[in-house]
């Protein structure tokens, strides 16, 4: 059996090492019939002229440069018939390379999922791993070969719009979510139901100053390790196909222009095999920031910086080969990028069929079916984060006679999908399910829901109030659903007030006073402030944007039928001014213990502590942390503690919790996070039901990057912390490193 076993993995890996083999000979014998016009033709990206996402500069001429093998890649084209008009011209060039056709798919195609960071707050690798699933099948049967997703910028600043786009605050949840869509989007690379992942912006851009989109970012270069490059180093172990390079400088330089980040460590250190996408513009902007005194200098900078394909910047096709005449660069380092962005379309298959990926009976079959929407449905319940439901008003029951539904956020469809939905043209939204949709759906023919709109989102007019008011008092129990537009999240849009907009606060304090349980649902892409709905509403619910099943998950859970697990990626500032605020976070030598202030870091308006922590959430039972275990409290760098626990399911309802596990480095050579997530589980209980979980602490989980940057432990004590939320801390103990 044994030899079979050896001889089929023989042959399975000199098959796949032949396929490579083969594919590299093939990228060797295209590249000697191409001309250095054709080659940096290949490094070229435009947009499609319909679905913008960048500030566009009109190319009159994108026909004729596909028909000349000047383009290698356009985005923003989808939909079978587009790509293939476009594949069509490309071949006509004189080598017949295909194009590869790019898209921001970042929370699903047509079938929308709740945002990334929303998907972060489930906490559930697998169910991001199938909503990236989902969403390549979708994209791919539109023609689509390339995602520009996942995201895995680390953010701890709400107020930057491009929060809603990643998994949140903490490095450790974000890398593993980070290695989890990029599995989901690729699958097996050059399936007709994957496509090549993205993962962006390399590197920082969730570090920018003061959360203001696309401004500089200066941070050590421990900081940049242990903080922001983690989730990118996992997107290069779970293979991700390409990079995308970020807006903003590092300490001074650009990142497109950024041979540290791109050729020292990316394709150095890590050597990385894929290829690099500058964003939108970014190398001409190289002259913006006054990088590059002009396009040559900037196209010199990119390329040897290790940028391989130039998005709608027009630079490398204007410059770069000036820059071989001049003899300034080399063509091998014009080769390497070819070579990386001609691998890819091997691999897609596209030499064999550039339009294999054209399939309009596919793309009817894939599109929002009902397979589809079932998972979106699931993933989005998932997402719900219960922040507080202190008289037990939820679950709502169903034989609730009549429910009050008010708010902005009630009727509109689209508003579900919140930012970066794919703009279908020629879709209209009827498919996507409102939250009224979805109350109406739910209930039975003997609950009479009643509507009123309240308020908009933005603006002071209260003309609305009375009739909400009269709603409430007709009815059992009211539903506020209120929030921030779905565009006031997003790229570019950065807010430095980050409060609930308008008036609907003030709408929520008329309600109030009608005495009916009212049920705050809050809708948006980032954490907001909103303390006074906080300290006074008994039950509230974080519903970010949800997507196209929202109005049904919605409803699930506010009757019960899914018991919200949800538990905040992000933390939740009481003001902007304690921004950023972050739950790992040092100690100073002055920490407030329960809120000091004298001579204490703190501020003396404010307590330190947020509105929310990161990790906290809610359920309708009740959870009990029990019989904290170590395998041993000394173990030496080689080693591994297992940590085991038990989790008691003490209330009502069937439920899933997520179980974090903290350490605090007490004494190091560098200060130390006051606690650190290293690991994590989701557990669902019966009621009454007890598990038994364990973790396993090795030597990584104690590594940080010391002040040489290597990547290593230092014997001392450690603390360990088992907790419901970083704030909530359920069992304690602690263990030694040995030297
Ligand atoms: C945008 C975004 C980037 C996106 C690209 C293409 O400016 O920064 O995330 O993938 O342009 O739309």
């Amino acid at each position: 059996m044994k030899y079979i076993l050896k001889t089929i993995l023989l042959l399975t890996f000199s098959i796949s090492f032949s396929q490579s083999k083969s594919i590299d000979l093939r990228v060797e014998e295209l590249l000697k019939k191409m001309t250095l016009e054709e080659k940096i033709g290949q490094l070229n990206q435009y947009t499609d002229d319909w679905n913008i996402t960048g500030p566009l500069i009109v190319n009159p001429n994108k026909e004729t440069d596909v028909k000349a093998g000047m383009l290698g890649s356009m985005l923003n084209v989808n939909g079978v018939e587009r790509t293939r008009k476009y594949q069509e011209l490309a071949m006509q060039s004189r080598l017949k390379i295909p194009l590869l056709f790019g898209f921001d798919v970042i929370h699903g195609y047509k079938t929308t999922f709740p945002i990334p960071l929303a998907e972060a707050a489930s906490w559930d690798l697998s169910a991001m791993e199938l909503s990236a699933r989902i969403a390549a099948t979708e994209a791919a049967a539109s023609g689509i070969h390339w995602t520009f997703a996942p995201m895995v910028d680390i953010a701890r600043d709400p107020r930057w719009g491009r929060v809603m786009e990643g998994a949140g605050e903490d490095t450790y949840l974000g890398t593993k979510i980070a290695y989890a869509r990029v599995k989901g989007f690729q699958g097996k690379l050059g399936n007709l139901n994957s496509v090549m992942a993205c993962a962006k912006h390399f590197a920082a851009y969730g570090a920018a100053v003061g959360g203001r989109e696309y401004n500089s970012v200066d941070l050590s270069d421990r900081m940049l390790w242990e903080v922001y490059l983690p989730p990118f180093k996992a997107a290069v172990d779970a293979g991700a196909a390409t990079f995308m390079n970020a807006f903003n400088d590092i300490n001074g330089i650009p990142s497109t222009g950024n041979k540290y980040i791109q050729r020292d460590i990316l394709k150095g250190k890590w050597n990385y095999k894929g290829f690099v996408v500058s964003d939108w513009g970014s190398i001409g902007e190289m002259y913006t920031h006054g990088y590059s005194k002009d396009g040559i200098e900037a196209a010199f900078s990119a390329i040897t910086a290790g940028s391989d394909m130039d998005m709608e910047s027009n630079t490398y096709r204007n410059t770069l080969a000036q820059l071989v005449n001049k003899k300034r660069i080399s063509v091998a380092l014009i080769d390497d990028a070819v070579k990386r962005i001609l691998r890819k379309k091997f691999e897609l298959g596209l030499f064999e069929d550039p339009f294999r990926f054209c399939n309009s009976e596919r793309q009817k079959m894939a599109l929002n079916n009902s397979e589809h929407t079932k998972a979106a449905r699931e993933v989005a319940a998932k997402c719900v984060v219960l922040l507080k439901n202190e008289k037990n008003i939820l679950p709502l029951s169903k034989e609730t006679k009549t429910i009050a539904v008010i708010g902005p956020m009630v009727k509109p469809k689209r508003i579900n999908h919140g930012f970066w939905a794919v703009n279908l043209k020629d879709v209209d939204s009827t498919y996507i399910v409102s939250q009224w949709e979805g109350l109406e759906n739910k209930v039975g023919k003997n609950t009479k829901l009643l509507y009123a709109k309240g308020c908009d989102i933005e603006g002071d007019n209260k003309a609305g109030f009375q009739e909400a008011i009269d709603v409430a008092n007709q009815s059992d129990v009211v539903l506020l659903s209120i929030g921030e537009r779905y565009n006031m999240s997003g790229e570019a849009k950065s807010r430095s007030n980050i409060h609930l907009p308008g008036i609907q606060e003030e709408l929520i304090k008329e309600l109030q006073k009608t005495g009916k349980p009212i049920v705050v649902l809050i809708n948006a892409g980032r954490p907001l402030v909103f303390n006074w709905t906080a300290d006074n509403m008994p039950t509230i619910v974080y519903t970010w944007w949800l997507g196209s099943e929202a109005g049904n998950a919605i409803a699930d859970v506010l009757f019960g039928d899914y018991n919200p697990s949800a538990k905040l990626p992000m933390t939740f500032p009481r003001a902007e001014g304690q921004i950023p605020i972050y739950y790992n976070h040092f100690n100073t030598g002055r920490p407030s213990i329960n809120e000091e202030k004298l001579y204490k870091s703190s501020y003396i308006d404010l307590p330190n502590t947020p509105k929310f922590p990161f990790g906290f959430g809610l359920s309708y039972t009740t959870f009990n942390y029990s019989n904290l275990k170590l395998s041993k409290t000394k173990m030496k760098s080689n080693e591994k503690i297992e940590v085991s626990l038990d989790v008691t399911n003490t209330g009502k309802y069937e439920g899933e919790e997520i179980v974090q596990l903290y350490l605090q480095d007490k004494f190091a050579s560098l200060i130390r996070p006051i606690k650190e997530l290293k690991d994590f589980q989701k557990i669902k209980l019966a009621v009454g039901e007890t598990k038994t979980i364990t973790f396993v602490i090795d030597n990584e989980k104690l590594s940080f990057y010391n002040e040489k940057l290597e990547f290593k432990s230092e014997a001392g004590d450690f603390d360990l912390m088992i907790g419901a939320s970083s704030e909530d801390i359920r069992l304690k103990s602690s263990f030694e490193l040995l030297p």
